[in-house]
Parts: structure tokens; C-alpha cells; sequence
């Protein structure tokens, strides 16, 4: 079993965790993404999760200009109108740029500088907690995104850099590079990014998670394609794990073993673990948002927990 693999009780943290210059992160966070993006989804419905997630003490939120085309960042600006974001950790991406209108990929200055000025307007805010590389290739990380990231921490247009990847050899290279902060995806259906994430931290990087439900692919039941969200996620895991609702019964009966709901499970797993400092859901509802939230502030017994983490 890799060290990493056994937990001890004092090492689980509290909700709240500091951030080196001493503002917090909660445990779990938002992604202001995939369907919550959409020009489709309701955007009462996408505040209500908001508000919710904020009344439940929820304060980091993730977005990106190629969620929804800009839709993902204009709609949680217009949420943040009137709201104090000091207290708000805000992240978002550049890579997936939005141009004139356009999605474009790439790293060169010229091109990221114009994404993240349309970002920053999108969002109202003049400052980003933490911007990452989205997907970059192991060749995009050199000088010229990080003498960029000096720039804009000289300008006090972000505190924190990041990359925002799923890619080993990636993750092993920004755990030598100047980036601060790692998203890596780590759930309880995927420990591919393990040994990335010990080499990050090592290095002294704070992770963050993606897909902390693990697309919640243990609640076949999910799936049933009875409205168009359901729809639109069932596409998106057939895409991603054809093979789902066998896997997924699998993982069910693991998190169920637990004595948990299975989607408390899976959060606790990642709130409960020692590497991590959040990790962000997706949900189109906000009184999944709600339980999501109160379950990050349970945690699963020492034996669970590594019951669990023994499938890495
Ligand atoms: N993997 C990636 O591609 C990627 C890339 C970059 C960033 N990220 C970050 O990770 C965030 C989360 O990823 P994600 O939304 O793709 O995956 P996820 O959070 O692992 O899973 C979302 C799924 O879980 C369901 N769900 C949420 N709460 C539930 C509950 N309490 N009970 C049952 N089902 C529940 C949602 O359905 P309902 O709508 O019905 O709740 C939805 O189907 C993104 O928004 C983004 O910020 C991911």
C-alpha cells in the first residue's frame, strides 16, 4: 500500500484551511462549469446553488472562459455583483482563451493576456486568487508563461499560479517549476495522478482536485436520461467510461461499505485527505449543493478512509 495510503487521525484538517498568505479555502468548492455554464441552464437555479453553497460556508469557486464560451465566468460576475470576493477564493484558467468571440488554445502572452483581461471584465473583479494553465502540454511550461505569471503577480492582477491538468509527465514537471498550485484530477474512482500529487506536494505545491464525485458514475440511477440534464451527463460519461454502469455498481458497493451515502463517501474522502487542500464539484441542484457542502464538514473514520485509499 503507498505510504500515502494510511492516514492518521491528527492528520485530518478542519473545513477551513490557510492559504500562505492567510486567507482560507474551504474543503470543497464549486465548479462554475460544465452544465451550470450553459445558456440552457436557468440562471435563477444557478444562483440559488450559489447562495446555497455560500449560506453552507462553501467560499471557493472555479470557473474558466472556455465554460459556456465566457457564460460560466459572466454568470458568477453577475453573482458576485454587490458581494465582497475578499472573502471568496476565485479561480480561473487561461489556455482555453476567449477571443473575439472564439475559443483558442495556446500559452503565447499576447494571446492569454487578451483572454484574462475579457475574464477579469466577465468576472467584475480585478484580481484572480489563483490563475491556472488550462491543460497545458509539458512544453507550454517554461519561461515565457512564468515570467507572465511574475508580471501579473507584480500587478497585483493574481495571487497564485497554477496549472490545471491531468497529464503525469505535466504534474511532474510543475512540481519543479515556479507554479504554486496544482488541479490535478484524484477521486475515488482515480488515483492515476497519485504519485504527481505526492511529488507536488513535496515540492511544497498546493493541490487541488477536480471531479471530487468522480462524475458520481456509482448512481447509475443518475444516468436515466429523463430530462435534458441527465441527458448531457449521460453523454459526457459515455464519452469518458463507456464501460460506467459496471464500474460504477462497483464503486458503489465500496463506498457503500463505508456506511455512507456514497457521494458523502466520496467527499469525505478527499476532505479527510492529507494532500489536499479542496476539491471541486459539479451539481445542477442546489439541494445536492447543500448535502455536498455539509457532508465536506463530516469525516470518515481512520479505517474507512484507508479502506478506500487501499484501491490506489
Ligand atoms: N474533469 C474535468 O474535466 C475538469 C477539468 C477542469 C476542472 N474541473 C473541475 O472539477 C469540477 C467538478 O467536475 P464535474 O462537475 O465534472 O464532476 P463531479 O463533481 O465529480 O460530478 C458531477 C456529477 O455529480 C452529481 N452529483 C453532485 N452532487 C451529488 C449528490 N449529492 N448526489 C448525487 N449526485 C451528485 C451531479 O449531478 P447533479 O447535477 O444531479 O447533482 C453530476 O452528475 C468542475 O466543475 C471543474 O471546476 C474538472
Amino acid at each position: 500500500m503507498p505510504e500515502s495510503s494510511v492516514r492518521s487521525q491528527d492528520e485530518q484538517r478542519g473545513w477551513l484551511r490557510p492559504l500562505p498568505n492567510g486567507k482560507q479555502v474551504s474543503a470543497l468548492g464549486f465548479g462554475c462549469s460544465s452544465i451550470w455554464a450553459k445558456a440552457g441552464f436557468d440562471e435563477g437555479r444557478a444562483f440559488e446553488i450559489l447562495d446555497t453553497l455560500l449560506a453552507e460556508g462553501v467560499n471557493h469557486l472555479d470557473t474558466g472562459p472556455s465554460y459556456g464560451e465566457g457564460l460560466g465566468e459572466a454568470r458568477l460576475g453577475r453573482w458576485l455583483k454587490g458581494k465582497d470576493a475578499s472573502s471568496l477564493v476565485i479561480t480561473t484558467k487561461i489556455g482555453t482563451n476567449l477571443v473575439d468571440g472564439r475559443i483558442k488554445r495556446g500559452f503565447a502572452p499576447d494571446l492569454v493576456m487578451r483572454s484574462l483581461e475579457g475574464s477579469l471584465e466577465r468576472l467584475g473583479l480585478d484580481k484572480i486568487d489563483i490563475l491556472y494553465l488550462h491543460g497545458p502540454a509539458a512544453e507550454d511550461l517554461g519561461a515565457a508563461v512564468f515570467d507572465l505569471f511574475d508580471r501579473l503577480k507584480a500587478d497585483d492582477r493574481i495571487t497564485w499560479c497554477g496549472v490545471n491538468s491531468f497529464d503525469n509527465q505535466v504534474l511532474m514537471k510543475a512540481a519543479q517549476s515556479p507554479l504554486d498550485v496544482a488541479m490535478l484530477q484524484y477521486n475515488v474512482a482515480d488515483f492515476r495522478n497519485l504519485a504527481a500529487m505526492e511529488a507536488l506536494v513535496a515540492a511544497g505545491k498546493l493541490v487541488m482536485c477536480g471531479t471530487a464525485l468522480a462524475r458520481a458514475r456509482f448512481l447509475p440511477t443518475n444516468f436515466l436520461p429523463t430530462s435534458p440534464t441527465k441527458l448531457w451527463y449521460l453523454l459526457r460519461l459515455m464519452r469518458q467510461e463507456p464501460l460506467f454502469p459496471i464500474t460504477g455498481l462497483r464503486l458503489a458497493k465500496r463506498l457503500r461499505e463505508t456506511g455512507k451515502d456514497p457521494a458523502e463517501a466520496a467527499l469525505q474522502y478527499l476532505v479527510g485527505h492529507p494532500q489536499i487542500v479542496s476539491s471541486l464539484f459539479g451539481t445542477s441542484s442546489a439541494e445536492h449543493a447543500r448535502a455536498n457542502a455539509r457532508a465536506g464538514h463530516g469525516r470518515l473514520a481512520n479505517r474507512q478512509w484507508t479502506r478506500l485509499a487501499g484501491c490506489a
